[in-house]
């Protein structure tokens, strides 16, 4: 029973793996292209196109792509860092474990397990209109499936809220700073975040350089310095937390937008919906899709919301077609069974990682991490710790200010305490980047912390 049960998967994964070769050869050498006697239509055809690049394995470590180079007819392999060689196979052995950016590779996997109904077929003439057959350039069915995600989820109230589409949330936040910003007034409005804080908010203020609105960035150092009188300030308040995760609330009393990238269950615990005048969530961080550039704003005022709207029509003439597409394909996906596989694959992701990484971290004395307080989340129905995508590390020896420097000697690259506004003596650690990426990062921690012990052992 069990020899035949044997020769039965052996023969079947000889057959896949002829079929596979024959799929790969009559797409890349132009051969055939027909089924059951007749040609593909454009829709298998750019199906097949999709799966044959698809079927192409990068052995795990790499992803090859319709869009991408292509050498010898053949799509190329482009490798995940610290991966080479034209199939990815080959590791560099003293590569450093590049924890810097909040590329949201983790969820990865999860889309690669919905890929039938994640994937989208575009025709050659899909919505060419700058507009849709209502004149305007937001998806009313894109707009439905947002307020049914956040009622699902329960993170934000929708109901009586006008929604904006963005390039991204990072369009929306100036957006937003513009739109609340005081016209006519003969001073600009004060724009604040609480170090440490995502360094985009400084950045893209100064960048803008408007009469308008100017950075003065950490609200408590400015609460100091000025009298409450002066309210005309503009406060980000980021929930969670970009860097350290916390679930921050307003300092100054004054405007708030609630930047919202990180209030979804894989991140942390819901208790309950936010509600506020303006709130700015992502694709980003939702789904993983961060390339596809796509966020929406939250909004109660409705000359605000006309501010909001205004700003993305005079830079953008709306967001694209296309995206907005794929965005309402994945999150069809995202709210399948009231949002619970989505979801339970992503805090297991994040929840295994900072067990994994709170384990090696409680054997040292030289590193510490922020602290995690559990919390009911409304969402599972239960009390439980947040899974921060970031790890906000101190370097505790008195004389090791410059914490990434520390690391990098380790071969950990992380992102300066400095780039949030914060002493050096801090860096952040990414999370969510690939599988790869993480056991490199937790490879290369263990082996400081290990050093560190045995150090101790022979003082
Ligand atoms: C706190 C925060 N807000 C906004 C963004 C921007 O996200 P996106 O422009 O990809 O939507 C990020 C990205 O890392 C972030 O960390």
């Amino acid at each position: 029973m069990g020899k035949t049960k044997k020769y039965c998967y052996g023969l079947c994964f000889l057959i896949s793996i002829a079929i596979n070769i024959l799929f790969t050869i009559n797409l890349y050498l132009g051969g055939g292209q027909e089924i059951s006697g007749r040609p593909l239509t454009w829709s298998e055809k750019a199906a097949a196109e999709a799966e044959g690049v698809a079927a192409i394995s990068c052995s795990g470590h790499g992803r090859a792509y319709v869009d991408g180079i292509v050498s010898d007819g053949k799509p190329v392999c482009e490798c995940y860092d610290c991966y080479g060689g034209t199939d990815c196979s080959e590791l560099s052995p003293g590569c450093a474990a590049d924890a810097d950016s909040g590329d949201p590779i983790f969820l990865e996997p999860f889309w690669m397990q919905h890929a039938t109904e994640s994937a989208v077929v575009i025709s050659g003439w899909h919505r060419m209109s700058y507009r849709y057959a209502d004149y305007t350039t937001m998806s009313t069915q894109l707009e439905t499936y947002i307020r049914k995600l956040h009622s699902v989820v329960g993170n934000a109230v929708t109901e009586g809220r006008y929604l904006v589409f963005g390039i991204g949330s990072t369009q929306l936040l100036n957006a937003a700073v513009y739109a609340l910003s005081s016209e006519n007034s003969s001073s600009p409005s004060n724009v604040l975040a609480s170090v440490p804080f995502y360094p985009m908010y400084k950045a893209q203020t100064a960048f803008f350089n408007s009469e308008s609105f100017q950075f003065e960035g950490d609200t408590n150092s400015w609460q100091l310095n000025n009298s409450t009188n002066n309210m005309d300030v503009i406060e980000f308040v980021t929930s969670p937390n970009n860097p350290d995760g916390e679930l921050k609330k307003p300092v100054l009393g004054g405007k708030t937008i609630y930047d919202h990238a990180y209030f979804w269950p894989h991140f942390t615990p819901i208790p309950g919906p936010s509600d506020h005048d303006v709130m700015i969530f992502t694709l980003s961080k939702l789904t993983g899709h961060a390339g596809t550039r796509f966020g929406w704003a939250i909004i109660k005022d409705k000359d605000i919301y006309e501010k909001v709207l205004n700003y993305i029509s005079f830079a953008d003439l709306g967001i694209s077609k296309d995206t907005q597409l794929r965005v309402l394909k994945l999150l069809k996906v995202a709210i399948e069974g009231d949002g619970k596989p989505l979801f339970r694959f992503s805090y297991k992701k994040m929840s295994d990682r900072w067990d994994r990484l709170t384990s090696v971290m409680s054997k040292s004395t030289r590193f510490s991490i922020q602290q995690r307080h559990p919390l009911h989340c409304n969402f599972f129905n239960e009390t439980r710790l947040p899974s921060p995508a970031y790890a906000w590390v101190k370097c505790e020896r008195e004389e090791e200010y410059d914490c990434g420097a520390v690391l990098e000697a380790g071969k950990i690259i992380g992102r300066t305490g400095s780039s949030f506004s914060a002493e050096d003596r801090y860096t952040r650690l990414s999370l969510i980047k690939s599988q790869d990426d993480f056991e490199l990062l937790l490879q290369r921690l263990t082996v400081l912390v290990s050093l560190e012990n045995g150090s101790i052992k022979t003082m």
